[in-house]
């Protein structure tokens, strides 16, 4: 596996690359879910580019940034042994030199939900992922389904933005116990640790009751009570997967979604009905 740390040796190697291009964005502290982009990108491209990157235009004041886990040796490793041809892993200013100013925006998808809890994330990961797809002009994208208006925001750039590429949404992998594997879970302490699957379960009771009948309303007071203390929930909720606003019932191309904090900690989770 090749390492790049700059836009330069990028380009260079992008010059020889192989005529199939898969690429995985990441922010690093890789886990399983991460590997699973990479497997499904080596199985459908003749290379795969990976990017490490913590992007600090995607995160609030107040939010992780300082503390995110970075463990870029470790990463190397566990990319070098899953396939990946060629790793981009820049410095800040690689990526967002001097002066930078320019940054997209993609809308009402980008408003809700996360967008309303984190003001200026998908600002930050729209104009992230923007810039990378425009440097490593990848025939595709890979991105986990466990961020799933990330998702949507996404498929939203590409569109608009002509972008010459796919976008591959990859099943969430998780815990035996049902935790969506994501690297802020190492920030859980025991107690929330043996809470945090409860979230899954949260969003597979409202699911089974709107199959049921029950409206929205309905079913998310009733199945809020399976979220086990210390877990607050943020939203559950259904809703379209392109646009991400809110259905009454649940039906096709439709994503219920939920998240809640366990302690400082955030978690997403989600179920996906796709046509
Ligand atoms: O999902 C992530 O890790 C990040 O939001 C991404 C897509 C790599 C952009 O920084």
């Amino acid at each position: 596996m090749q390492l790049a740390r700059t836009v330069e040796e990028l380009r260079a190697w992008r010059r020889g690359a192989p005529p199939t291009l898969g690429f995985v964005p990441t922010m690093g502290a890789l886990h399983e879910g991460h590997l699973d982009l990479v497997r499904f990108a080596r199985s459908q491209n003749a290379a795969v580019v990976a990017s490490i990157f913590v992007n600090p235009l995607q995160f609030g004041a107040g939010e992780d940034l300082a503390r995110y886990p970075r463990d870029l040796e470790g990463d190397r490793e566990k990319l070098a042994a899953t396939g990946v041809d060629l790793l981009f892993a820049p410095e800040t200013n690689e990526i967002y030199p001097e002066g930078f100013s320019t940054t997209i925006d993609v809308g009402s998808v980008a408003e809700g939900f996360e967008g309303a809890l984190r003001p200026g994330h998908f600002r930050g990961v729209a104009t992230v992922v923007g810039k990378l797809l425009h440097l490593v002009a990848p025939q595709r994208l890979y991105v986990g389904q466990k961020d799933a208006q990330q998702s949507a925001v996404l498929r939203r750039l590409v569109r608009d933005l002509a972008f010459d590429c796919t976008v591959s949404i990859v099943p969430t992998v998780r815990e035996t116990d049902g935790l969506a594997m994501s690297s802020r879970n190492v920030y859980l302490d025991e107690r929330e640790r043996r809470a945090a699957p409860s979230l899954h379960r949260t969003l597979r009771r409202f699911v089974e009751l709107m199959q049921a009948g029950r409206s929205v309303d309905l079913a998310r007071t009733e199945a809020s009570a399976v979220l086990e203390a210390p877990g607050e929930l943020d939203y559950l909720a259904c809703v379209d997967a392109e646009s991400f606003a809110p259905l009454a019932a649940l039906r096709a191309n439709a994503f219920a979604i939920a998240a809640a904090h366990f302690g400082r900690t955030r978690l997403l989770d989600n179920l996906w009905f796709p046509q």
